[in-house]
């Protein structure tokens, strides 16, 4: 029996951090609890600055909780693109940033001896496609020119033969729940403070203030790591970037591949990397669409589980889960100033499903701008550098689909309309026209909500795999009962009251 739920939340039990219940004072207030947060969080508190966490959930339970974390510098054929569109010197400033991220989790991991099935692999971007082999040649000159550790291969220990490829060294991967969580501690034995189910609600950059239920947080630094940023106002971040969900499924069997993380630059791009914990399982990833732009969630899910199948037809599934992460119109994240209008408010987002090393990379370029005011990486990552309007317009064409105003007290529901909703599955119901959201939990609890997105009125769509309500246009995703997740809606959605059904 497989299950839909990432391994590593199943193999790690959950944190306990106190929810905030007074108002305080501190250098640096970090907000969100995923590798952005607890890394900037751990390097601020390091160099003696009074720090506080706060999570609205508890940690590492979003996409970090979900990543198939391998931490390395071979995101794919970028380095040819970051040559092409900025020059070699901001090319080599994120090679570096990246390589320097590698390090940066080895040493703490080394030095902190932390338990999280940490090890050294190589990484390889492949191709099946002779078309592609031009594309994998230019790559290798531009990662070489670049002072990257790569090499040409035309093999590797994949259960198929492949047209070329790359192949880098020393690069890693890792349990991420068990290196945030040990991380975490480690920050808190060095002085900091972590606050779990304490949400921002509100940041006023004026005061330098952020507000939760209850309390107000005074900061000197505000570092915004809530992945799609919680406070962006007037900044438009949801047209700089866009929300693209992937699969991950876990096998187990004896023949799987057991060393090496692979990712191929053709057009169905398939990821592969072994776990060696408690269980061991090889994790398949791939199906990427953007977010809300499915017609069938549980469709990707048995692909990936086929394609698994027809490589090694002795395995297992085990797991499915799925996650999303934003890509920015340059596919360079946005790390520093949130904006030029304030000098102490920091954000790390937009990570292109490399977070493990720009998440990283987060960490050290807000602490190198906050304690020496400069960082090595600091242009190429500038959350302020112009990019292209082309991409942009393109975003904006995407919130198309948005519709008008919806006046729930205008319904008359009745139990015919849900009466084909099975336990545990979601469904969009028409009604006067109108979409109503309808999710019928295992215990026949119905839950019925505006499908109409907070953020621009577009209109949410359910996700089977996740049990999600995901929006099309920029990606904001909520619970089955409308509880705000991620994205710039930052709201729940309007429930429908179901009183007389
Ligand atoms: C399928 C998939 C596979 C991937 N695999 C890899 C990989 O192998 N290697 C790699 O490098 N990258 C990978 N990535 C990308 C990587 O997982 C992400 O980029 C990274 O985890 C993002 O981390 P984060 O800390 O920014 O966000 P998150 O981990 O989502 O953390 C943000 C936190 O902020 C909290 N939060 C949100 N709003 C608030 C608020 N208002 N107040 C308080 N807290 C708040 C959330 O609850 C959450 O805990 C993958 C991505 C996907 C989709
Ligand atoms: S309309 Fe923008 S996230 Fe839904």
């Amino acid at each position: 029996m497989h299950e839909y739920n990432s391994y590593w939340i199943k193999s790690t039990s959950s944190t306990d951090y106190p929810t905030l219940s007074q108002d305080i004072n501190v250098d640096c207030l970090v907000i969100g609890g995923g590798i952005t947060g607890i890394t900037t969080a751990y390097l601020l508190q390091q160099e003696g600055l009074k720090t506080v966490l706060i999570e609205k959930d508890r940690i590492c339970l979003g996409t970090t909780g979900h990543t198939t974390g391998k931490i390395t510098s071979c995101h794919n054929l970028i380095y040819s693109h970051l040559i092409d569109s900025f020059g070699k010197q901001l090319a080599k400033q994120y090679a570096d940033a990246n390589q320097q991220a590698i390090r940066t989790i080895t040493k703490l991991v080394n030095d902190n001896n932390i338990d999280c099935d940490f090890s050294i692999q190589p990484s390889y971007v492949y191709t099946t496609d002779k078309n592609n082999i031009a594309r994998i040649n230019k790559e290798l000159v531009a990662a070489l020119s670049l002072g990257l550790p790569v090499e040409f291969v035309d093999s590797t220990d994949l259960p198929f033969g492949i047209e070329s490829g790359l192949r880098y060294h020393d690069q890693a991967q890792f349990h991420p729940r068990k290196y945030i969580i040990k991380l975490a501690e480690l920050f808190i034995n060095n002085g900091g403070a972590i606050y779990e189910n304490t949400k921002a609600i509100n940041l006023d950059p004026n005061t330098s203030q952020v507000t939760t239920k209850n309390n107000t947080i005074t900061a000197k630094n505000i570092i915004i790591a809530t992945h799609y940023p919680f406070y962006a106002k007037g900044h438009m971040y949801f047209a700089k970037m866009s929300p693209y969900t992937s699969y991950v499924t876990g096998i187990k069997g004896d023949s799987i591949l057991k060393k090496g993380m692979y990712i191929s630059c053709d057009h169905d791009t398939r990821s592969f990397r072994y776990v060696d914990s408690d269980e061991k399982l090889l994790l398949f990833g791939g199906q990427s669409h953007k977010t809300g732009q499915s017609e069938d969630e549980l469709s990707n899910v048995e692909i990936l589980q086929k394609y698994a199948q027809s490589l090694y037809t002795d395995v297992s599934i085990k797991y499915n889960w799925s996650t999303q992460d934003y890509i920015t119109v340059d596919l360079v994240p946005y790390i520093g100033l949130l904006n030029n209008d304030y000098d102490n408010i920091y954000v790390g987002t937009g990570y292109g499903k490399w977070g493990m090393t720009n998440g990283t990379v987060a960490g050290l370029v807000i602490k190198d701008l906050i304690t020496t005011g400069t960082s090595p990486y600091k242009d190429i990552y500038n959350p302020s550098r112009s990019f292209t309007l082309n991409s942009m317009k393109n975003i904006y064409a995407d919130t198309i689909n948005s519709s008008g105003e919806f006046i729930t007290s205008r319904f008359k529901i009745s139990k015919a309309h849900v009466e084909n909703i099975r336990p545990a599955e979601g469904k969009t119901i028409k009604i006067d026209n109108k979409k109503i959201g309808v999710y019928r939990d295992t215990n026949n609890k119905l839950y019925m909500l505006n499908t109409t997105c907070p953020h621009m009125k577009c209109k949410v769509q359910w996700n089977e795999v996740e049990k999600t309500w995901d929006c099309p246009c920029h990606g904001s995703r909520f619970n089955y009962d409308g509880t705000f997740i991620d994205g710039p809606a930052n709201k729940d959605l309007e429930k429908i009251s179901i009183d007389d059904l």
